[in-house]
């Protein structure tokens, strides 16, 4: 079995956005091509190659007041467990420690058996769900377009920073939609196999499930959400509508606390993108 110690950590650039889409979904992950170039041009995007061939990776978002998001950490089958997740997050940790930024990630449960030892500790859980059949046809009672700025403001209270490039960016994208009904307001955008809900803001449980139903059944391809878990009521809602509960996460942050947001979502952007 080759070693791993000669293999270095390089900077990756959007010329790596397919390589890096190539190990995303050998992950079964979400993300499409779009993402991978918002990570390449937005953020620091570490990789590992084995000659010409992208190996691993690990992705670090730069937020605004001292936060960044890790994500992308991937690794392809053949060279797991030989410390190289290790050392690429490691090496965002450093790189982050001299910006002096606070590190979140949402971790899945292999994930967490990484970044623990490298010092993360947990703090909220999410609970992704899918709905692999939606309505067979968009109908016509689609709920009415949000306002971008109302979701900026709402996403900086729940989250405690703001992260206006990001939710814009994302807006911008063909196929994405911002929806709102009642005190519910959610963005939908595409991935790779799924449309992604989220963030989902709302006052209430019935409103958030409200306005989720109201957006399967204008949607025709399958749908995920990352629900935060401790919305209880939400999840249990979903679950009754059809949803499927897939996986956890575990969000973690490494640093000291930054700004608490005042109230958790219902359901977040995305684990890579928190
Ligand atoms: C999770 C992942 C990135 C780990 O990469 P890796 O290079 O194999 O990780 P490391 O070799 O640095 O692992 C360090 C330690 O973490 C733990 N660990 C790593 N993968 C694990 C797994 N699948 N199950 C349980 N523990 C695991 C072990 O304690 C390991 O040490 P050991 O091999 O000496 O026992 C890789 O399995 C992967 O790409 N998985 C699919 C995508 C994914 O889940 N990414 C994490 C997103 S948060």
């Amino acid at each position: 079995m080759a070693g791993t110690d000669d293999l270095a950590i390089v900077e990756l650039s959007v010329d790596d956005a397919q390589a890096g889409l190539a190990l995303s979904a050998e992950a079964h992950w979400n993300q499409n091509e779009a993402d991978w170039r918002f990570f390449l041009s937005q953020g620091i995007v570490l990789g590992m190659r084995d000659r010409d061939h992208l190996i691993a990776t690990a992705a670090l978002l730069p937020y605004s007041a001292g936060n960044a998001w890790i994500s992308m950490v991937l690794v392809t089958a053949k060279w797991q467990r030989r410390g190289i997740a290790t050392r690429l997050v490691d090496a965002c940790l450093v790189t982050a420690k001299r910006r002096d930024l606070t590190t979140w990630l949402d971790a899945t449960p292999a994930g967490a058996a990484v970044y623990g030892p490298l010092g993360f500790t947990p703090t909220l859980e999410l609970r992704r769900l899918r709905l692999t059949a939606p309505a067979q046809e968009a109908n016509t009672r689609a709920p009415p377009a949000g306002n971008l700025d109302d979701l900026i403001v709402r996403d900086q209270r729940t989250i405690g920073f703001d992260r206006e490039m990001l939710l814009r960016e994302f807006s911008e994208r063909a196929g994405s939609r911002l929806v709102s009904a009642g005190s519910a307001m959610a963005l939908i955008r595409d991935g790779r196999v799924a449309r992604h809900v989220g963030p989902l803001f709302a006052q209430d449980a019935p409103a958030a499930v409200a306005l989720v139903d109201a957006v399967s059944q204008s949607e025709t391809r399958p749908l995920i959400i990352d629900a935060v878990h401790s919305q209880a009521d939400f999840i249990k809602g979903l679950t009754a509508s059809g949803w499927a509960i897939e996986r956890p996460f575990q969000r973690m942050r490494f640093g000291r606390p930054t700004t608490q947001g005042a109230e958790p979502p219902f359901a977040v952007a995305g684990p890579e993108f928190g």
